[in-house]
């Protein structure tokens, strides 16, 4: 083995020599991450010869080959949670079923809650409620009047509570209502903002756009056309948006032509920043100081276990000042996407807590103060449209409303309280708030001998299953059960709003222990194969599938 190893050394070497453009090649290969997330060409062939199947009544509840006993609780414990949603929610399953075959996103998140070949038999035995009526402090009521502490955070919107961004949405369209729908000219409050997100962000410029996938759009095609370059590169893992070219893999029907997903925080990624000459910038999501290397970790694939290490904050951000350094010697535009994370890590988002300045930052989220909104902030160089020797050579971006005056209102109203001392004593000690809450929810997880652990960057955490399990991820509906809300994604992604008290939180760790133990009580982690038997039960049931298809 020792001198097939040596033999293929030698051959790198002579390749090196004799052809540097072999030599780049395999550089860009051993930068990719092992894996289907680190090879999304491989991953998209393969979801499409992946065969369907659905387990049965029979299969279901002994998929990890339990014994009749075993499934029975089981059984029993799916029935009490079927009765209970359906005797406590009864109108917001009815306009949610109305709603299903008329809403697509509705149809596609419905069937992508758990894993697969669980979900056709689990939506024929209850409905999850799409619908909610009214929201206050830290929770939302649903349309039976029944509330649930809400850990989705809105996608990541919700930094400051609810109640903040009603009051940021009234005073947006307090001040915008006398101007209307006039677009194209700008309200004034379109100078105030662009002030404000210049200082915070430490950028020359603003363009504003309508979503957070638009703002990255504009900022690597600011980046290509400044650069002369095709390439863009990304970390594996890390969501940018649903535009094309930022998703290469599963997803997107076509592959992602122009982009290299390289492995996040490895020397050989940055080997291939210096020694390629087509890369016109660098995206980062530093959200995946989380999950290095890994997409948002959805129920949807958790076949397994799910391991998380803890984040290691300055491994991180050791990181992102070397890729500053190379991106500087080689041209590259570093984008900082702090569409997720800005705003809520520190006030000047990712940039501040680590201490990097990026060439182009984009924006979303939150900044709208409740209201849809993209923004980049970037340097001067990198931001302008035109070139004052070729004026038919220009980077065009436009946008019917982008800078609508009820948005760039409630933006205001935003960037105006974030300079109050309410909420700049928030950001105050934060990180170590968090570190704290989140070894008391695991310190409590631990003594209960639940086998779940809490991971978080911040007021950003995720559930992880640490040993193997196949039902791990029916804990999303006993959450549901004690009036934890999630997004459809699941245990993996809870995101708390900043303003939540200490009582809050002990709350939240009250019923999420409570959920813990009655999915114990009803056997879903009892009998937990080992993984080799797991993986074995997982390509048995592949092959069946792949042999019926
Ligand atoms: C880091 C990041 N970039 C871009 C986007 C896309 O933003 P939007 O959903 O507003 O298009 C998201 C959305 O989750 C995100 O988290």
């Amino acid at each position: 083995m020792t001198t097939e190893l040596l033999a293929l050394g030698s051959a790198a070497a002579a390749a090196a020599l004799l052809a540097p453009r072999a030599w780049r090649r395999a550089q860009l290969s051993l930068a990719k991450q092992p894996g289907l997330a680190g090879h999304s060409r491989i991953a998209l062939r393969l979801a499409r010869w992946l065969p369907g199947y659905d387990l049965d009544e029979s299969r279901f509840f002994g998929a990890d080959d339990a014994p009749e006993a075993l499934q029975q609780r089981r059984r029993a414990g799916l029935a009490r949670l079927a009765t209970g949603f359906k005797s406590r929610h009864p109108r917001t399953l009815e306009l949610t079923q109305a709603a299903r075959q008329l809403v697509s996103d509705l149809q596609f998140t419905g069937r992508y809650r758990v894993p697969f070949p669980f979900s056709r038999y689990l939506r024929e035995q209850f409905g999850v409620g799409a619908f909610l009526e009214q929201a206050d402090g830290n929770q939302v009521q649903d349309l039976d009047g029944q509330r649930f502490w809400d850990l989705t955070g809105s996608y990541g919107v919700n930094v400051f509570g609810h109640g903040f961004y009603q009051r940021t949405m009234t005073e947006g369209a307090r001040r915008a209502l006398p101007l209307g729908v006039v677009l194209g000219s700008y309200h004034p409050a379109v100078l105030d903002v662009a002030q404000r997100l210049t200082r915070l962000s430490g950028q020359d410029e603003v363009s504003f756009h309508m979503s957070g996938t638009e703002a990255v759009m504009q900022a690597v095609r600011l980046a290509r056309y400044h650069s002369g370059r095709k390439k863009i590169v990304r970390f594996c893992g890390a969501y940018h948006g649903w535009w094309g070219e930022v998703q290469p893999g599963p997803g997107n029907p076509l592959p992602a032509e122009h982009t290299y997903t390289l492995r996040d925080m490895d020397e050989r990624s940055l080997g291939v920043l210096r020694s390629r000459n087509d890369i016109a910038c660098v995206l980062v999501n530093p959200l995946q100081a989380l999950h290095p290397n890994r997409p948002a970790p959805g129920d949807s694939a958790l076949l397994g276990s799910r391991v998380i290490a803890p984040v290691d904050l300055d491994a991180y951000g050791r990181w992102l000042r070397r890729l500053r350094e190379v991106c500087s010697e080689r041209g590259i535009a570093l984008i900082f996407d702090e569409v997720f994370v800005g705003f809520r890590l520190a006030p000047g988002g990712a940039q501040q807590l680590f201490g990097v300045n990026a060439d182009l930052v984009t924006y979303g989220k939150t900044l709208g103060g409740g209201l849809p909104v993209g923004v980049v902030c970037g340097k001067s160089a990198w931001m302008r449209r035109f070139r004052d020797d070729k004026p038919a050579d220009i980077c065009f971006a436009r946008g019917t409303f982008n800078a609508h005056p009820q948005v760039i209102c409630a933006m205001q109203a935003f960037l105006e309280a974030l300079e109050s001392p309410a909420i700049q004593a928030i950001y105050e000690g934060q990180a170590k708030r968090w570190d704290e809450r989140a070894a008391r929810f695991n310190q409590a997880l631990q003594q209960a001998g639940h086998p779940v652990q809490v991971r978080h960057l911040q007021s950003i955490w995720t559930l992880a299953f640490p040993t193997p399990g196949r039902y791990h991820w029916m804990l999303q509906f006993y959450l549901r059960e004690q009036g934890l809300l999630l997004s459809w994604v699941g245990s993996g992604r809870i995101v708390f709003s900043l303003d939540v008290s200490e009582a809050d939180m002990d709350e939240v760790l009250r019923r999420l222990l409570a959920a813990c133990a009655q999915m114990r009580a009803d056997g879903w982690w009892d009998g937990a194969p080992s993984s080799k038997q797991l993986k074995r039960q997982l390509l048995m049931e592949t092959w069946r599938a792949w042999r019926q298809a």
